[in-house]
């Protein structure tokens, strides 16, 4: 098979041909929508740096995860802006907190839409770390317990689907323990397995009011030059029977999402990140690159590299792009 006789071209002619020699596919099934939900009534902020995504209070996010449904996305992932923020994140795992308020509304308003809650206390401790601190750094296994404690509450206030999102070693194990103790072994974890530390989620800070308050998270976010330490990451949290893997950031990480795609079975979730939105955001605003290609091309991208869920901001763009409107 060498040119002249075989020509790669002939399956290219036309789109009908291209249509059915095309690999990968990006449907409307594989997509998740992150929201922010805010303390408050009337609330509607738009995030400066991502364009079309709110910090909102829970009725208005409520209509906008009605929108969600409607498009055929089948789930959201829930983050959660306090009223009150303290050193050990009291509100993450108080049955009152804000999360938990947002997930028994949204079970009551849409039921059908799957909710996955972020399980992780930067959101709520006044410092801004994943954990609580111990002589100068996040302290692993005391933040254990109150990671544990929040998923718990997820699962009690009606959450599908719970996901770490905070690099404790361990943290699969205990959230299992804790589930199963209490009578919620079938709630699913989706782990943030493969976390690096990075620059990417900038816009996410502002938008969670997240931002660590000292030093980084480089303590326990991974390095971004491993390859290797994120097959072992993602090996523990299967001993630890974690129900789906994630790999975040996407886009400067393909090779990581094949990686892991190779190795293990499970579905495997990659975060287009808000770093990656905002690109694509101010690109498209100065007129550089056609945006609504751009965010299929990234999409399908991911797909094409073993992704079989995507995090993205741009799940409702996406979605009706797909419908051809
Ligand atoms: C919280 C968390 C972060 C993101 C998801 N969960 C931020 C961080 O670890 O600093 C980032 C998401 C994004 O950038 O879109 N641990
Ligand atoms: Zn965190």
């Amino acid at each position: 098979m060498y040119f002249p006789r075989y020509r790669a071209r002939r399956t290219r002619k036309t789109e009908s041909l291209r249509r059915m020699v095309r690999e990968n596919h990006l449907r409307v099934e594989d997509l998740i929508y992150p929201m922010f939900s805010a303390f408050g009534e009337n609330i509607k902020k738009e995030i400066p740096s991502m364009p079309g995504i709110y910090q909102q209070s829970i009725e208005n996010l409520v209509e906008e995860a009605r929108e969600v449904h409607a498009l055929g996305i089948p789930a959201v992932v829930l983050f959660g802006i306090p009223e009150h923020k303290d050193p050990v994140g009291t509100d993450a795992y108080s049955d009152t907190g804000i999360i938990q308020r947002t997930i028994r509304a949204l079970k009551q308003e849409v039921p059908e839409l799957t909710v996955i809650t972020d399980v992780c206390m930067c959101e709520y401790t006044d410092h801004g770390h994943c954990g609580v601190i111990k002589d100068g750094d996040v302290d692993n296994d005391s933040t254990l317990e109150l990671l544990a404690a929040e998923a718990l509450s997820h699962a009690q206030a009606g959450a599908d689907i719970v996901a770490p999102s905070d690099m404790m070693d361990g943290r699969i194990a205990a959230l299992r323990e804790a589930l199963d103790d209490n009578g919620f072994s079938h709630i699913p974890i989706m782990s943030y397995a493969v976390k690096y530390a990075s620059a990417y989620y900038g816009p996410f800070r502002d938008a969670a009011d997240s931002t660590p308050q000292f030093g980084d998270r480089r303590s326990y976010q991974m390095d971004s030059a491993n390859r290797r330490e994120a097959i072992r990451e993602a090996a523990l949290d299967v001993d630890e029977c974690a129900d789906f893997l994630m790999v975040k950031p996407a886009l400067a990480y393909m090779d990581i999402i094949r990686d892991i795609k190779e190795r293990f079975d499970l579905p495997l979730v990659v975060y287009n990140v808000s770093g990656e939105y905002s690109m694509v955001k101010a690109a498209a605003a100065k007129g550089w690159i056609d945006h609504d290609k751009v965010v299929m091309e990234t999409l399908t991208g991911f797909k094409r590299a073993g992704a079989d869920l995507i995090i993205t901001y741009h799940a409702k763009e996406a979605a009706r792009l797909l419908q051809g409107c």
